[in-house]
């Protein structure tokens, strides 16, 4: 241990003016740490307005590629794409999930094609594709059933990958699904597609307007996930998560929410040598629009203090609907 005291040592001096506070800074944010999440909609030139999300759009595809390319053009390398689904579609089963010419599908094929150097990431799950909701499949009294959900997770899985994904996120929170999915895209020659595993997705409150955006709060209605998601009471429990899905062979794993979740972050990070990426969620974002229109504050300023924040705790890539606002104020 050094031994400093005052008047020889004087902190502030390395605080003194803005070059020695760069020279200095820990951390540091680049565009390219940041994942632009999108909402995708059926049609042709749609950019609707998402209340609860404010200055987030659901795009149909051909303007989504304009947004990926705006996108990579700011230095962000990596996009998760959320499909809006027409509710004729939905079923019980989410047999939509696994039409291979799906909305989600064509949203892939059809940014790959245009962009092919943008990494696509895609959320596994079956809620947007359900007529109740939930993330998996539900038995007569509601539970949301492990093993038969996973089954669905794989075809899903396996449409996706064809499609042109780079990565799949699974989000479901099943047991084993990591380990299933790994081994069915293997067995189908899908060795090349990587998974990010949400490992460490707590049943929060903060996921509100996602729901609305993606249109899946009408079908969950007054229903929560708190039988798969975890509970945010928990730690402990981040961390079984997360081993579990390494050995079943995530190639990296998140933890979502991230702002009120930076103790899980840096466990994961010290505890893991897998990457750790973290997800700003929606909640999360709306809070910061909502200060900075209430209360005058620059809304970038704020959400670069969570990102740093979020990425000092130990996260190395963070998905944020702030993306390419925050690309552009770094430059
Ligand atoms: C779906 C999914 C959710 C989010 C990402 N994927 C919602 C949920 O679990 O209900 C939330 C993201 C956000 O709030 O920004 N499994």
């Amino acid at each position: 241990m050094v031994f400093e005291q005052f008047p020889s040592t004087r902190l502030r001096r390395n605080r003194s003016n803005q070059a020695i506070r760069d020279l200095l800074a820990e951390t540091q944010l680049l565009p390219s740490n940041l994942i632009l999440p999108l909402f995708v909609v059926d049609g042709d030139n749609q950019q609707q307005q998402i209340p609860a999300l404010p200055d987030c759009f659901r795009f149909s595809i051909d303007l989504a590629v304009q947004q990926a390319k705006i996108a990579y053009n700011l230095g962000i390398k990596a996009m998760m794409l959320f499909p809006v689904i027409d509710p004729a579609l939905k079923c019980p089963t989410a047999k939509e999930a696994h039409n291979t010419n799906n909305l989600m599908c064509r949203a892939i094929t059809q940014i790959k094609t245009a962009l092919p150097q943008m990494l696509i990431i895609t959320d596994i799950a079956l809620d947007p594709y359900t007529s109740h909701g939930h993330d998996g499949v539900v038995n007569q009294s509601g539970e949301v059933l492990n093993d038969e959900t996973n089954e669905i997770l794989c075809l899903q899985s396996l449409v996706y990958a064809r499609a042109g994904s780079d990565f799949l996120a699974p989000s479901d929170m099943m047991d084993g699904r990591i380990g299933k999915i790994r081994q069915f895209l293997d067995s189908n020659s899908q060795q090349q597609v990587g998974l990010i595993a949400y490992s460490a997705k707590y049943a929060s409150n903060f996921y509100g307007p996602f729901r609305h955006a993606v249109g899946s709060i009408n079908n969950l209605k007054q229903a929560d996930k708190k039988s798969y998601q975890l509970n945010y009471c928990n730690s402990k429990e981040a961390m079984r998560e997360i081993a579990l899905d390494i050995s079943e062979g995530a190639d990296s794993i998140i933890v979502k929410p991230a702002i009120s979740y930076l103790d899980i972050i840096k466990d994961a990070s010290r505890n893991f040598t897998a990457p750790v990426f973290a997800y700003q969620v929606s909640g999360e974002y709306a809070m910061l629009k909502l200060l900075a229109n209430h209360c005058q504050a620059n809304f970038s300023d704020l959400c670069l203090e969570q990102l740093i924040a979020i990425k000092r705790a130990g996260a190395q890539a963070i998905i944020s609907y702030a993306a390419i606002d925050i690309a552009k104020f770094l430059q």
